[in-house]
């Protein structure tokens, strides 16, 4: 297993944890020696990633938290700090581009989301340090070449993704005594949501533009979004990964 740097025992918060990218990395988290709560809509899904870990040696407690629902992210949070500080927090949960929903509600619920959840974990003082190597604390938000690159058909989604990397730079130049803060934009991952897309004439035309050929594994965004919290990242700050498998440059 790679080490990463972290100091086994701290804990993590991961938003849609039971499915896709939030679950590999809630499994990777654990696997590295960090404290998971695994967050998710799907109780019974966080649960079930919860019982992995815990089963494998691992460390996990798993909560029913719509983080559409901002009073539940903020009772979550205080829950989540009161049983240790709450040093990394992953926002990555959000619906898939095609639920139908008004603008201001897609708005709300993946950028508010963010916005209210990493308030809340900021409000717990989580640890930051701005020593070369040091272990300290740092959120990553799941954004989306959706809002880098690709106009996809859904307006909420493109413009909440984009948010999100504002949003991320406004944190990182303002924040820092606070913690570090990073997005990840994954281009198409092979998460439940793109079931039979890949299939389709678009799904097809856009994966002959993906120069690996391929789409991602979950896993290949779990550990860009993990390097980006641990200590050896400990310069990066206010950046967007896009990990597209060179997508973005073939546009
Ligand atoms: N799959 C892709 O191709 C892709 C591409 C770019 C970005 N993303 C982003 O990655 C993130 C994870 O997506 P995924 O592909 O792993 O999806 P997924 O559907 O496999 O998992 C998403 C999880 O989030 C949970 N969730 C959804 N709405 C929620 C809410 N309101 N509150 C709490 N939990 C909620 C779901 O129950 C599910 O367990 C999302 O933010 C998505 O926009 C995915």
């Amino acid at each position: 297993m790679a080490d990463l740097g972290f100091t086994p025992g701290d804990r993590i918060v991961i938003t849609g944890a039971a499915s896709g990218i939030g679950r590999c990395a809630a499994v990777r988290a654990a696997e590295l020696g960090l404290a998971v709560e695994a967050w998710d809509l799907n109780l019974e899904g966080a649960e079930s990633v919860a019982a992995e870990i815990n089963d494998a040696g691992g460390r996990a407690l798993a909560r029913g938290v719509d983080v559409g629902d901002y009073p539940a992210i903020e009772q979550a949070m205080q829950a989540a700090h009161a049983e240790g500080r709450v040093r990394y927090l992953v926002n990555n949960a959000g619906p898939p581009s095609y639920l139908d929903m008004s603008f201001d509600e897609g708005v709300r619920l993946v950028l508010g989301s963010v916005r209210t959840a990493t308030d809340a974990w900021l409000a717990g003082e989580p640890g930051a340090s701005s020593e070369p190597g040091a272990v300290g604390a740092a959120m990553c938000a799941t954004a989306s070449v959706a809002g880098t690159m690709v106009g996809t058909g859904s307006n909420w989604y493109s413009a909440a993704k984009a948010g999100i990397t504002g949003y991320v730079r406004h944190l990182a130049a303002y924040r820092t005594a606070e913690a570090r803060y990073n997005a990840v934009a994954p281009g198409m991952v092979g998460t439940p949501r793109l079931a039979g897309f890949t299939a389709s004439d678009l799904g097809q035309d856009i994966l002959d533009r993906i120069p690996l050929g391929r789409v991602a594994e979950p896993d290949e965004i779990a550990w860009a979004v993990l390097f980006s919290l641990s200590p050896l990242a400990s310069y990066l700050n206010g950046q967007v990964l896009v990990v597209d498998g060179g997508w973005s440059i073939t546009q």
